[in-house]
């Protein structure tokens, strides 16, 4: 197992369109072992493989509260087939976009479907915080990060702040 180098905004890679799984094989699920260990050491809640560099549409997510974890679930080639509702979800973050928080309009309902780490099909059905976690998680694999998702003021200052960062390493 290894921790993967978390890319951060405004790395190129997180703008990219994964490409689906055809076999789970053993290559992928070394991939998934490692995304797994470099989402728990973050900690965060879930993980995209475009976060780490790996252009492959594969999600992990743990829900779980913390003295609970590890419940450790995989999405591979995800795909929301209905939303519905609204929710905002308060204060969501990103492994990617570091020291930023946004309140953030979402579906409250999603179904969802992919298939498993055992290359099973899978239905996932949640209006729960789950819910966002995989509209989030699955925006990654089509290059949109949460930031693109709140009012475009509050994306102006952040990145504002970003190039100031950057300017000053
Ligand atoms: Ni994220």
């Amino acid at each position: 197992m290894a921790i993967l180098e978390i890319l951060t905004y405004p790395d190129k890679f997180l703008r990219k369109t994964t490409r689906p799984v055809e076999t789970v094989d053993d290559d992928i699920r070394k991939i998934i072992e490692d995304m797994a260990e470099t989402m728990y050491d973050a900690p965060g809640t879930g993980l995209a493989a475009t976060q780490v560099g790996i252009d492959k549409s594969i999600i992990i997510y743990d829900v779980a509260p913390l003295e609970e974890r590890p419940q450790l679930q995989v999405l591979i080639n995800p795909k929301i087939v209905e939303m519905e509702g609204n929710t905002v979800s308060e204060n969501e973050g990103c492994l990617s976009v570091p020291d930023f928080r946004a309140d953030v309009k979402r579906a409250a309902f999603v179904r969802a479907e992919g298939i498993d780490r055992n290359g099973n099909p899978m239905t996932i059905e949640t209006d729960d915080f789950l819910a966002v976690v995989l509209q989030h998680e699955i925006d990654h694999l089509n290059g949109i990060l949460f930031i693109d998702r709140i009012s475009s003021l509050k994306r102006e200052l952040y990145k504002r702040r970003v190039r100031k960062q950057i300017k000053s390493l």
